[in-house]
């Protein structure tokens, strides 16, 4: 396939990057993976970048011991290992805002020392904004910091100044069924507004998926093609070539569906398909997005196999080194029936995607790590060319691409010189990195961003939440009364059994 390229045609015809103003950060779980690998390093960023006031800190609050100096030195060391530029001074001035408090998680004391210390901390760094408690804690810890957080008050604006600058992160996952996902709520509800809680779901920070908005809402030329009558069908796939890692506690409690399928892909599915929002407010597109889940055609019992596929990796070869199958990784139990890979189809009863198949995949260990929405437009209705054999054209096919690399690409069929008939598939093709000369920000500084100044956007509401785990209920049902599992071998496509979701061998997944 040939490619075109593309350029800018006006320059930041419209960008505002607004900075967040004086915040105090609490961080449950502060000497966690999480922490390390993906706030500290994105708050530095914000930081080097000016998009952050001088006037904050960071609470680390966890059960290992540090002293502020410890903590500090240690986030420094982190920043040094990962980041790939650093501006030495910024560094240097960055983690002298960090300071740290030990205990556990159910004592009461605890709190006490963190409150007291957050009162010292608003003085120290003059911060009368902002208060964000962030639960980078394991899922099983989140009701009972937050019960804490309650029960002693941290939250209340007697302590934290206005209510509405208290705020709530929340990571996923945000409970593992629909009972427990309400359950979480009612506990989160009890001490905070859901206008003060942000759950966060990462890929909602991506460049590209954040460009699904601009791109269907900002241009005329699609939306009119943006239903049944013009789309044959859509696939969102998140392939990932690493296996489960070193998170088997919690991955094998898991499996993709709860890890991937219930949030990331769910909340793509919503972006893709949902209405034309009336304003680019949080609540408003929000309220489509859980108007759109809504929509999802609920399944029976008896129709999980039909629609959904699931699988679990056996051990091949990556890159010429031998991996392991997912039951011989460190801490998987030897009969584990988890899925690392789940494939469905679904169907969206509403006005304009009645009976368009939508196609999601995503699995673990796969031949390369590739995470795009394709958007593929029904073939012409009559071929002008079928004289010349040309029957069945190719249909044009629209590709967001979300990883490894950002960027949107568009085949269309052209005339290629020379012979009378001669046809080609070409590609518009637009890197985001190529043309926009900046390597993509890392979804975690946006979200850490918009936290800041109270833009919740890019976050899960409790609704989207509990819709997309009714739509899930049957299938977790179904799997629980299973007692093995099919499996795929490590770098491959996946289980061939996820073919069987199309209704023809005409079309199938697109290849990664
Ligand atoms: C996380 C999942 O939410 O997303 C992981 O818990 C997964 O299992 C990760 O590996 C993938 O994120 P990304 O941004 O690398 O596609």
């Amino acid at each position: 396939m040939k490619k075109i390229e593309a350029t800018i045609q006006k320059q930041d015809m419209l960008c505002i990057e607004a900075a967040a103003g004086p915040t105090g950060f609490a961080v449950f779980g502060a000497s966690g993976d999480l922490a390390y690998r993906k706030l500290y390093p994105s708050l530095y960023e914000l930081y080097r970048r000016d998009l952050m006031s001088d006037h904050f800190y960071v609470l680390g609050c966890g059960r290992s011991e540090y002293t502020e100096q410890n903590f500090q030195d240690s986030v420094e060391k982190s920043l040094r290992q990962d980041l790939d530029t650093f501006d030495e001074a910024k560094l240097k001035a960055f983690v002298k805002h960090f300071s740290y408090v030990s205990g556990s998680y159910e004592d009461e004391a605890f709190y006490q020392e963190i409150c007291e210390n957050l009162l010292n901390l608003d003085e120290r760094f003059d911060v009368s904004g902002a208060r964000i408690f962030y639960l980078s804690v394991p899922p099983f810890l989140y009701e009972t910091v937050v019960e804490k957080i309650g029960q002693m008050k941290l939250q209340c604006p007697a302590i934290s100044g206005r209510l509405q600058q208290v705020r709530l992160v929340v990571e996923k996952p945000f409970g593992r069924d629909l009972a427990s996902a309400r359950q979480l709520d009612d506990v989160l509800h009890r001490y905070f507004q859901e206008s003060q809680i942000y759950r966060i779901d990462h890929y909602l920070g991506k460049e590209t998926v954040q460009n699904l908005l601009i791109f269907r809402f900002a241009n005329s030329i699609f939306e009119p093609l943006w239903n049944r009558n013009y789309i044959d069908h859509v696939q969102i796939s998140v392939a990932e070539q690493v296996g489960v890692e070193h998170r088997a506690g919690y991955y094998d409690r898991s499996g993709a569906l709860r890890d991937m399928f219930q949030n990331h892909l769910l909340q793509m599915l919503a972006l893709v398909a949902m209405e034309a929002p009336v304003s680019f407010e949080a609540d408003r597109i929000r309220d489509e997005k859980v108007k759109l889940l809504r929509s999802v055609r609920p399944l029976s019992a008896a129709d999980v196999d039909k629609y959904f596929i699931r699988a679990q990796y056996t051990h091949g070869v990556i890159d010429d080194k031998s991996v392991p199958g997912y039951r011989q990784e460190a801490d998987v139990p030897a009969d584990s029936i988890t899925e690392t890979f789940v494939a469905a189809k679904l169907f969206i009863d509403n006005w304009r995607w009645k009976d368009v198949p939508f196609y999601l995949r995503t699995g673990k260990r796969l031949k390369r790590k590739l995470t795009e929405i394709v958007i593929t437009f029904k073939s012409v209705p009559h071929s002008m060319f079928q004289m010349e054999g040309l029957d069945d054209l190719p249909p044009n096919v629209l590709r967001f691409q979300i990883q490894p690399q950002e960027g949107m690409y568009l085949s269309l069929q052209a005339k290629r010189p020379g012979s009378k008939i001669c046809m080609s598939t070409l590609e518009m093709a637009i890197d985001y990195q190529e043309v926009f000369g900046v390597k993509m920000p890392e979804a975690y500084q946006r979200l850490l961003l918009d936290c800041m100044l109270g833009d919740q956007t890019l976050f899960t509401h409790h609704d989207s939440i509990l819709a997309s785990w009714e739509i899930l209920m049957p299938v977790l049902e179904s799997w629980s009364q299973e007692k093995e599992i099919a499996s795929y071998p490590a770098d491959s496509e996946g289980p061939d059994s996820q073919a069987t979701l199309w209704p023809d061998s005409a079309c199938g997944w697109s290849q990664l």
